[in-house]
């Protein structure tokens, strides 16, 4: 299965999803395309490291959402991918995506949806003294983290964490879910 990273920043989900394909605890997935709307953003210059083959742009360079959504979806479909993976992705999906991949769009999101949906999720639920949260892998909607949850696993907030400490639980967590999202999509969809 051909798959599609979509991201904004870091890229520690796409490595570790990378590092799974290579590991063979994905098998028989391959990452075959970033795509990413930072130029300046870290996780170019980890692909670049990785080989892997990358679609970037600057969304100024377009009149619109729809512009440059059909030339992603040329180059999606160029790359024969099958499932799209948004890790980070900071933009709401536009009509033109959403048309074609309804279904086969699943997007990271660190807390339990539908508790805490948006910016700094982490922090929303640090704030609101909840005794547990988590990560939630779902399918992609017109809405912010709307979309049916496919994947969700839930981590306590214990008395010794600070902001930070659970903010790197939630990472690793991540980092875990994320493949196991793709390798049930895999098996299942
Ligand atoms: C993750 O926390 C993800 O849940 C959120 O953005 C972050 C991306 O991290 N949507 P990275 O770029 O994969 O390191």
């Amino acid at each position: 299965m051909r798959i599609a990273v979509f991201a904004s920043g870091r890229g520690s989900n796409l490595q570790a999803i990378h590092d799974a394909t290579l590991a063979n605890d994905l098998q028989g997935v391959s990452l075959a395309l970033l795509v990413c709307d930072r130029p300046d953003a870290p996780v170019v210059e980890e692909v670049k490291k990785r080989g892997i083959p990358a679609f970037i742009f600057s969304p100024q360079d377009y009149a619109d959402k729809k512009d440059y959504e059909i030339v992603i979806s040329e180059k999606l479909k160029t790359a024969k991918i099958e499932l799209v993976v948004l890790a980070g992705y900071m933009r709401l999906v536009g009509s033109v995506l959403l048309e074609k991949w309804e279904g086969r769009m699943i997007n990271l999101h660190p807390s339990l949806l539908p508790l805490f949906p948006g910016i700094d999720a982490i922090g929303q639920a640090w704030r609101s003294g909840a005794k547990e949260t988590g990560v939630t892998v779902h399918f992609v909607d017109a809405g912010m983290d709307t979309g049916q949850i496919f994947l969700q696993q839930k981590i306590s907030v214990d008395p010794e964490d600070t902001e930070v400490s659970l903010a790197k639980k939630i990472h690793s967590l991540e980092h875990q879910l994320l493949p196991k999202a793709i390798q049930k999509f895999q098996q299942e969809m």
